[in-house]
């Protein structure tokens, strides 16, 4: 199976996860990148089973508002049933790396907000250690070069994401070569640089599920399972 086929997979299976949870007031969380736009198209079909979303980007709102998925401000919401979104590197223990499409604090913030985090990928991001992908940091433009040096005091080589400006009006330091075997420290210890928006750890908060594709199926993953 290719890449995507994995990733349609994935996206079908969180569909029918989710489904038995919806009622008709449910808002459902919804997240950003490749994975999730599949997801957000599987979830139009079933639009008439819950009440709307909340979108971790303005990308992942504008794909929902076409297919005629209604979309809330968190700030208007109670409660998130569920939060669905991809990932870039998840470890056993479904520890995350996520950032790579820029959207790292929406999704954090609508991670906090949902009961149920379902991390959908494929198995291209499974990794035992977290780190081979680059970190994404999402920084205040004046702090950029401060936090860049803090990052390398810390042993990481941060580079600038070009061009690239968040929903929130930032930029990205990704940073390579760091080796994180306690993801829970190094996501602390980045946010405390000032200038720092968050980075894309997920480990404070990590996903209670994953749905990962792979070419024996789709495989339900816990934390610690394997
Ligand atoms: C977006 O900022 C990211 O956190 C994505 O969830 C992550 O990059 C996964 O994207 P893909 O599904 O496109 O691989």
């Amino acid at each position: 199976m290719t890449q995507d086929q994995l990733k349609q997979a994935v996206a079908e299976a969180a569909v029918e996860y989710i489904r038995p949870k919806l009622y008709r007031d449910s808002i459902v969380g919804v997240g950003t990148g490749s994975t999730a736009a599949l997801f957000i198209d599987e979830l139009g079909k079933i639009k008439d089973e819950f009440k709307g979303a909340v979108a971790s980007s303005d990308a992942s709102a504008r794909q929902l508002e076409d297919l005629g998925i209604e979309v809330y401000d968190l700030n208007s919401v109670n409660e998130l049933i569920v939060y669905v979104d991809g990932a870039d590197e998840s470890n056993p223990q479904l520890e995350l790396i996520k950032g790579g499409g820029a959207a790292l604090t929406r999704e954090k913030i609508v991670t906090a907000v949902a009961k149920e985090f379902i991390c959908i990928a494929d198995e291209s991001k499974w990794v035992r250690v977290l780190g081979d992908f680059p970190l994404p940091v999402e920084v205040i433009p004046m702090a950029r070069s401060y936090v860049a040096r803090q990052l390398v005091k810390m042993g990481g080589r941060p580079i600038y994401r070009e061009g690239v400006v968040t929903d929130n009006g930032n930029v990205i330091l990704d940073v390579y070569d760091f080796d994180i075997p306690e993801p829970r420290k190094t996501e602390t210890a980045i946010n405390q640089i000032p200038g720092v928006v968050t980075n894309g750890l997920f480990a404070l908060r990590p996903a209670d599920v994953l749905l990962l594709g792979s070419a024996d199926g789709v495989k339900e993953i816990h934390p610690g399972m394997t």
